[in-house]
């Protein structure tokens, strides 16, 4: 059975033995988390341990952004995280990750940290990479599993894990989609019926990108561009926040000659709910 914890001394307490692999949630669990789960029992192997952290951080929402309406469903994620191998769960209280109030000192995500998702959520990444740091520290891994779906969290935690030597090892894993191809999310339980039919042009846009790779980075922008521009005069609109193609490695926009690895990243959005989308893409050079 797998053992709920809520404070950091309990956890610590946790018998440790083999390699220890660590998922970090906001909980409202859905498949693409539980990949995530299972994935880390592969990866700790029989005799280690698994570790899922339940935490809506505050520190990494900005004002009128939904951390009050945020879904919080811990019976069902502790169900969730033990079917899909967790040894642990640890869910601690804002006051146990926050002693004290806010943090005085904190990371800083630096220019990456600026761009996209950045740019559109000032402050978001500071607030996501100092918890991660702190649940690091809690959780003491050997390696720490994040999803593709949020690319340039995944580039920026990559980053701050080589700049500030955490001894920890960083496994991405790819985005879990629905049958129609929607990237799953714990804010899709927002989406009406009509809002996820026009959702759904976020992922054909990016799909309609990767498959002009052949012509290069400005075919790809080009091919997402227009799908997009035809969504914006769906009923509900698919209201664009950004379309760009970046560099994996610190989400520059690729020049139109670039050959190598990028990511093809949206955000939009549908009704009341901001969607995030991405694809990973090979341009150029067979
Ligand atoms: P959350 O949005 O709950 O996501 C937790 C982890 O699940 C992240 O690594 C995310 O990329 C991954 N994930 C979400 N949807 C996925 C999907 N469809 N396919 C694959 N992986 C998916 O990301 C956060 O929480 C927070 O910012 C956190 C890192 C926990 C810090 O608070």
């Amino acid at each position: 059975t797998t053992q709920l914890t809520r404070d950091a001394e309990e956890l610590k307490a946790l018998p440790r033995q083999g390699r220890r692999a660590v998922v970090m949630t906001m909980g409202a669990l859905h498949e693409g988390h539980a990949t995530l789960v299972r994935e880390a029992r592969r990866l700790a192997g029989p005799d280690g341990q698994v570790v899922v952290t339940v935490f809506v951080n505050p520190l990494q929402f900005g004002a009128g952004e939904d951390l009050d309406r945020y879904p919080r469903t811990l019976d069902a994620d502790l169900a969730i995280a033990g079917q899909a191998g967790a040894d642990a769960v640890f869910a601690p209280s804002v006051d146990e990750v926050y002693p004290g109030g806010e943090p005085q000192v904190r990371i800083t995500a630096g220019p990456m940290g600026e761009r996209l998702e950045g740019a559109s959520r000032p402050g978001h990444f500071d607030g996501v990479l100092t918890v991660v740091a702190k649940l690091l520290h809690l959780t003491a891994p050997d390696v720490a599993l994040f999803g593709q779906k949020d690319a340039q969290q995944l580039a920026l935690i990559r980053r701050m894990v080589r700049d500030l030597n955490f001894p920890v090892e960083v496994v991405g894993v790819p985005t879990v989609r629905e049958g129609d191809n929607l990237a799953l999310s714990s804010r899709n339980r927002y989406l009406s019926e009509a809002d996820r039919a026009t959702a759904l042009e976020l992922s054909r846009a990016l799909l309609a990108g990767a498959a002009a790779v052949d012509g290069g980075a400005a075919a790809v922008r080009g091919a997402a561009r227009g799908i997009l521009e035809a969504a914006a005069k769906l009923e509900p609109p698919v209201l664009l926040d950004y379309l760009a193609l970046v560099d994996p490695s610190d989400f520059t926009e690729v020049p139109d000659d670039y050959a190598g690895e990028a990511v093809l990243a949206v955000a939009a959005k549908v009704g009341t709910t901001r969607l995030i989308d991405n694809v990973p893409l090979q341009l150029g050079a067979e």
